[in-house]
């Protein structure tokens, strides 16, 4: 009996499994959601919130339109640290019964809402606790004006459960209305159709009317205003930010044409972007029609707004089609960084284009050497189940998907690829898919049976091996050559002029990329000067710059290691500097030490990331 019973759970698990491989609307297991769509599921949300600076905490009401599919009593809803005081069913607000279950490390716990077969409307009241993950409170001190205080939302991956009772896997879409109230002399902005002002009621309304997954939920409050750069891209940033935020990303219209010709019409009518104070644990977040950005892109010189670029880029690959679950998320990152390059190479010309690609590879091998060839993470497609997916997070959906994405261009051509792409992104526009989906789209409409073709792609190495199949393209750039050249030769000519022949940010990355290892003080003390990397630098030179001078144990840049490490919070940035600070035993003491200075104005998540490289 046993025996049977087991084998029917077996026939019935890969029955299920060929569906979810070949049909779009299959609503898949996630395993790091509570939630169970496939009985009940969430559509559409309407939020009535108030937003309190006092008590630092966001208080109302969620009231969830649902769809009860298979009418039974109950839909299940994911919570993290959140104080749920009473849940009512329709508009009449009938009380009913809710449980939340056990609590999950990193993933909250399950609430049970007793519902009735007809039940349309679920109305949870709650408010949020010092612990939500997903809100940081800002003192106005940590702010750019330093007037006022800011709070920002951070969702991906799974933190919206930790600032709204929602089914929080990427693999669930609702749209949603909301209803904000926050200090007067503040202003509200969200994932939504934005106001450009500030009023007098301390009222914000919002209509998001395309279906997002609840990690593309976002709020931000402070004293922002707005400045528009073209008809339909504009800025938010605090008033000491606000014009140089506008000249920064004066290119920002241009992106957005430049996607469009090449991946189809931008599908969310306005796109804005606002800067965050320092603490924005990222470099961008991709919120739909407003993406959260770092104040750090804001060189001076627009030279680091390809980040712009990979943001607007999830417009497409992220926001419109979506990784159903974690596991998946390289179908977010990796195709977003493909669609950035291509937005690069028709922004800033191929030129550049062809140093970013050398540099994404060097990413990616440094990555694989960290991580090792033949670590299961190093898979296209992960098992994160029961782990924090931020923590499962490394480069490889980023440079190893891009990698894939430029062979399957290199072989098809980019005329067909370009094609095959477009109609990807609109025949799933608004739908989250999953690796094995994907697989199936790409056999059926690109393969199209060819063998000889799907051999020389070689998908399934690509997507389910660890490591780098033997069909990646090696890009080169002549600039670089030239750089490489320079390389080989400064020891003995000496670094006086270099500065004049290294000048991009891309160039001068890749030159302090492969400097010797054995650098010298004096060498080091040349080269700084020549170019004046630790004061005159833009943070990404910088952050590269510093890696090399912790390796050389360079003691003139220690107070500005020291000064980045607590000023910013940008997760991606800081870890890479101290990892390479605790590979001694002084410089894992002096990492303690700063850590212990800057952890207070560290957000949530970056806590989470360093905190355990120190133990
Ligand atoms: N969506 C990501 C940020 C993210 C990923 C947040 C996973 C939480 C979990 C965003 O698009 C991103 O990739 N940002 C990068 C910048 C980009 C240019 C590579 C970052 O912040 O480093
Ligand atoms: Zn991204």
């Amino acid at each position: 009996m046993k025996k049977i019973s087991l084998l029917l759970i077996i026939i019935a698990f890969t029955a299920c499994q060929k569906k979810e491989s070949t049909t779009k609307h299959e609503v898949v297991k996630d395993s790091h959601s509570f939630s169970n769509p496939a009985e009940a599921v969430a559509k559409h949300l309407d939020l009535d919130i108030k937003v309190d600076f006092n008590t630092q905490t966001i208080s109302g009401k969620a009231s969830w339109q649902i769809e009860n599919i298979s009418k039974g009593n109950e839909i299940i809803f994911d919570e993290n640290t959140l104080n749920i005081t009473k849940v009512t069913l329709g508009d009449e607000e009938k009380e009913t019964k809710f449980e939340l279950g056990k609590e999950v490390e990193f993933h909250g716990k399950p609430l049970h809402i007793t519902i009735e077969p007809n039940t349309t409307k679920v109305n949870i009241y709650y408010y949020t606790t010092k612990e939500s993950i997903a809100l940081q409170w800002l003192k106005p001190e940590q702010t750019a004006d330093k007037k006022k205080p800011f709070v920002f939302s951070q969702g991906e991956s799974i933190w919206s459960r930790t600032w709204i009772p929602c089914q929080d896997s990427p693999g669930i879409r609702f749209t949603y209305n909301a209803k904000v109230t926050v200090p007067k002399d503040l202003m509200a902005v969200m994932s939504a159709v934005n106001p450009q002002e500030k009023n007098d009621t301390g009222i914000y309304t919002f209509k998001q009317e395309k279906a997002i997954p609840s990690y593309l939920m976002a709020i931000a409050v402070g004293d922002i205003e707005f400045k528009p750069i073209d008809n339909r891209t504009g800025v938010y940033a605090e008033h000491t930010v606000i014009d140089k935020a506008k000249w920064e990303f004066g290119e920002l219209g241009k992106m957005v044409n430049a996607a469009e010709k090449l991946f189809g019409p931008y599908q969310w009518g306005r796109y804005d972007v606002i800067v965050l104070p320092p603490s924005f644990p990222y470099g961008g977040m991709e919120n739909p029609n407003l993406t959260f950005l770092t104040p750090t892109v804001l060189a001076g010189d627009r030279s680091l707004t390809s980040l712009l670029a990979h943001e607007l880029g999830h417009s497409w690959s992220g926001n419109l089609v979506t990784n159903a679950t974690w596991d998946d998320i390289w179908l977010n990152e990796g195709f977003t960084t493909y669609v950035e390059h291509r937005i690069g190479e028709e922004v800033f010309g191929v030129k550049e284009a062809k140093m970013q690609d050398v540099l994404s590879r060097k990413t990616l091998k440094n990555n694989l050497d960290e991580i090792g060839n033949d670590s299961p993470d190093s898979r296209l497609k992960v098992e994160t189940k029961g782990r924090n997916p931020d923590d499962c997070l490394s480069e490889i959906p980023y440079e190893k998907g891009y990698a894939f994405l430029q062979t399957i261009e290199a072989v098809v051509g980019r005329k067909k690829f370009d094609e095959f792409l477009t109609n990807y992104f609109k025949a799933h526009a608004f739908q989250s898919i999953t690796t094995e989906y994907f697989v199936a789209y790409f056999n059926k409409n690109l393969i199209n049976g060819d063998k000889t073709l799907a051999n020389k792609i070689n998908l399934d190495d690509w997507v389910y091996k660890p490591g780098i199949p033997s069909n990646i393209i090696t890009p080169v750039s002549e600039d670089f050559n030239s750089i490489d050249n320079i390389q080989k030769t400064w020891r003995k000519t000496g670094v006086k002029g270099l500065s004049q022949k290294i000048k991009s940010t891309n160039e001068k990355q890749h030159f302090i990329d492969y400097l010797p290892k054995d650098l010298t003080t004096e060498e080091i003390t040349a080269i700084d000067k020549e170019f004046n990397f630790i004061n005159g630098g833009n943070f990404v030179v910088r952050r590269q710059w510093f890696i090399k001078t912790i390796q050389n144990q360079y003691k003139d840049a220690y107070p500005a290691i020291e000064e980045f490490l607590t000023s910013y919070s940008r997760t991606g940035s800081l870890l890479p500097l101290y990892k390479e600070m605790i590979k001694t035993p002084e410089g894992k003491a002096w990492a303690k030490q700063i850590y212990a200075k800057a952890k207070a104005g560290y957000h949530a998540t970056t806590v989470q990331a360093v905190e355990p490289l120190l133990k």
